[in-house]
């Protein structure tokens, strides 16, 4: 483990430095996020919060962003959920868009010109009293190659590179997971890591560190046979550590898909019956990390995104709105069932259903192209997905939840349409999951009976 600076020396002394506790306002300036029990708290205060996903923010100019978070601001939303990686290869993408790290083989190089983009979403962020959950990495990076007319770089979420382009350019083996061992990737990461944190280390606009988005064993690259739960939970482990190491100020979370190591995920198995859980079993190769295996995540997540045509989102009979109600439901209840036992915060790291204005841009996040969904699947109107948030986030609210994601954030009115590819007509990218008002009214309430 590196260890480094004034952090570094506190914690050789006094072990107790990075423990959680209740931090109070000095001198009105405001403090960091911490957690007591299951509950986080800001200035001393319950801090139970909505975020919402706009993972593309640090792609837009100082117009348009001041825009986003007027609006993010004005709909109550306290955390926005953001990336703080975007990797490309070989060369920097086209039309002048920021980026954050250039690999050329094993040769990478920091872009400090796209830092400062960064730079400036956290100053944006402290100006408008909103916080950011900061990713540092994610799993899917399909290929592009074949794709007639892809989508521009950064306006799907799986654009951004991440631990895949660490893989193929770094290492020989052909596996994502080569990811959580090789340790010359690991060392290259948190080399990355490093530069981000110490960064922002004493700013009080970051919310959180979410190591990975959608941690597993697989992606558009296979596993390899040796990958399992555990391989994850290590990794998780010692990235968790180093972070600690330079940062004593900043929570750190996961952004995994299903919270525990389940061969099959609650949400979409109900009425799935025995053949389609062992399907999904299989699709998803018990490659899910708990974040509780780590023994050290200062809170747990776990994301609700359905799929069209996966699993609950297949249902043809009775009410289906209803069932994909029941079985978000009853997901969200086992989640903090179990975290209540641990005695940490819990959140939905991200929540989504396609709706029907926008299954026409439904792209999976393992795919760089549009997918239709099976015929028959159940595609929610906007107001029945209106329906299904408000009735989940009813239920993270009842089960006492700490914060909820959701995902994505709609942003109308954008200026820079011609020149930022990732804007058309004003509004920022759609992949399926973008809000629709029903959608942003069940939030805005959320947001007021948290209150
Ligand atoms: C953060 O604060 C510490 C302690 O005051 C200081 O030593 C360090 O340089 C600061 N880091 C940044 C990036 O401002
Ligand atoms: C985004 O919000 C605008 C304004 O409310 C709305 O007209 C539009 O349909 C929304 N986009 C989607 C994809 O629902």
């Amino acid at each position: 483990m590196l260890l480094t600076g004034v952090c570094a020396v506190a914690l050789a002394i006094l072990p107790l430095v990075c423990a959680s506790g209740i931090n109070t306002k000095k001198n009105n300036a405001p403090s960091f996020v911490m957690t007591k029990n299951n509950q986080f708290f800001s200035d001393g205060k319950p801090f139970p919060f909505t975020s919402a996903n706009a993972y593309w923010l640090h792609q837009l100019d100082d117009v348009d962003l001041e825009n986003t978070f007027s609006s993010i601001g004005t709909s109550g939303v306290k955390v926005i959920t953001t990336l703080a990686y975007d990797d490309v290869v070989d060369q920097p993408p086209p039309f002048g868009a920021p980026y954050f790290q250039l690999f050329q083989g094993d040769k990478i190089t920091v872009n400090e010109a796209g830092l400062q983009r960064l730079d400036t979403v956290v100053k944006l962020a402290e100006h408008y009293e909103l916080k950011l959950m900061l990713t540092l990495t994610g799993n899917w990076y399909p290929s592009t190659k074949g794709v007639p007319n892809p989508k521009p770089h950064g306006f799907l979420s799986n654009s951004y590179g991440g631990a895949d382009v660490y893989v193929q350019q770094l290492s020989t083996s052909g596996f994502h997971d080569s990811f959580y061992t090789d340790p010359t990737i690991i060392n290259a990461f948190k080399n990355y890591v490093k530069t981000i944190v110490t960064r922002y280390v004493n700013s009080t606009a970051i919310f959180s560190w979410q190591i990975m988005d959608d941690p597993q064993c697989a992606s558009t690259l296979p596993a390899s046979p040796s990958c399992s739960a555990q391989t994850l939970a290590t990794w998780h482990d010692d990235i968790y550590k180093f972070i600690k190491s330079i940062d004593c100020n900043h929570l750190i979370g996961t952004g995994d898909t299903w919270f525990y190591n389940e061969a099959a995920p609650v949400y979409p198995t109900k009425r799935g019956g025995a053949s389609l859980r062992a399907i999904l079993a299989r699709m998803i190769k018990t490659t899910r990390v708990s974040t509780r295996a780590t023994p050290a995540m200062d809170w747990g997540g776990s994301q609700l995104v359905a799929q069209p045509g996966v699993g609950g989102m297949s249902y043809r009979r009775g009410d289906p709105t209803q069932q994909v109600i029941d079985s978000g439901t009853a997901f969200i209840g086992q989640q903090a069932a179990n975290a209540a036992t641990w005695g940490i915060p819990i959140m939905l790291t991200g929540f989504g259903v396609v709706s029907q204005s926008s299954v026409a841009c439904f792209t999976p996040r393992d795919s760089s192209t549009v997918v239709v969904p099976p015929p028959g699947s159940y595609i929610p109107t906007d107001k029945e997905q209106g329906q299904i948030y408000a009735a989940w986030l009813a239920e993270t609210r009842n089960k006492g939840f700490g914060g909820t994601v959701l995902y994505q954030w709609n942003q109308t009115c954008l200026a820079k349409v011609g020149t930022n590819p990732i804007i058309i007509n004003e509004n920022s990218p759609n992949d399926g999951y973008t809000a629709s008002p029903d959608a942003l009214a069940a939030v805005e309430l959320n947001v007021q009976l948290q209150a």
